[in-house]
């Protein structure tokens, strides 16, 4: 039987992977499938909560019921989040946001050099959409960030306590993935970590159920002043 612990909350998620265009017809994209996104806002809504989805590339459908706003590049979800935030109660940033964009989108295709086998792309680095609404956000809403690591199990924990500390977000999900694991994956496994570092709960199994145990945290972490 699902619980109504979400009832009324409103609930703003991120999920799948920004493309960051290098010229019309390529991009800088990742392996994000917007799956873990997707559990969270079906189980969110099916838990009490009204849902948006800001959905980068997905490849799942989204699920009904939830308002979505589709976005494609780290602009696009900076300005869509800094815009809708203010409205929501909860915000749960799982989307995979590109860190860096091309310093100039070429109007063409991009010609092939005959320079001797070397393509030389200039990066710059994107805003940081979860620390910037971290530290912008009202004492009543909660924020959580989420952080794909590749590192071995013993190292994952203190790379997400620091991480936590730099984003200053409330709740941070250590999400464990490589090659065959986390993106695009059926499964998941996640560590949930307090502001203060300490781990919560983790969790590894079905993204539903990964989506539950997250919303089960967030359920029970008290709001700042509420
Ligand atoms: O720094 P890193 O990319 O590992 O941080 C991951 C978390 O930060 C995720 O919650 C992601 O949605 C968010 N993020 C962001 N803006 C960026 C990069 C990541 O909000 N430019």
């Amino acid at each position: 039987e699902t619980k109504h612990d979400l009832l009324g909350k409103r609930i703003l998620i991120t999920g799948g992977g920004t493309r960051e265009p290098l010229d019309p017809v390529r991009f800088i994209g990742n392996r994000s499938s917007g799956k873990q996104a997707v559990a969270l806002a079906q189980r969110a809504m099916q838990r009490g909560a009204e849902v948006t989805l800001i959905a980068a590339h997905l490849e799942v459908e989204p699920p009904a019921g939830i308002s979505l706003v589709s976005v494609s590049t780290a602009a696009d979800m900076h300005s869509e989040v800094m815009t809708l935030a203010p409205g929501f109660d909860i915000v749960i940033m799982a989307a995979a946001v590109s860190d860096y964009r091309m310093d100039i989108v070429s109007g063409s295709k991009l010609k092939k050099a005959d320079n001797g086998g070397e393509l030389h792309l200039t990066l710059i680095e994107n805003p940081d959409i979860l620390k910037e609404l971290s530290s912008s956000k009202s004492a009543q809403q909660l924020v959580v960030g989420f952080a794909a690591e590749t590192a071995t199990e013993d190292e994952l924990i203190r790379i997400g306590q620091e991480k936590l500390a730099r984003k200053g977000c409330d709740l941070l999900i250590l999400n464990q993935v490589g090659w065959d694991q986390g993106f695009g994956t059926e499964s998941n496994t996640v560590t949930v970590l307090a502001a203060g570092g300490d781990i919560l709960n983790t969790a590894t199994g079905s993204k539903m159920s990964v989506a539950d145990t997250i919303l089960d945290c967030i359920a029970t972490t008290p709001f700042h002043n509420a």
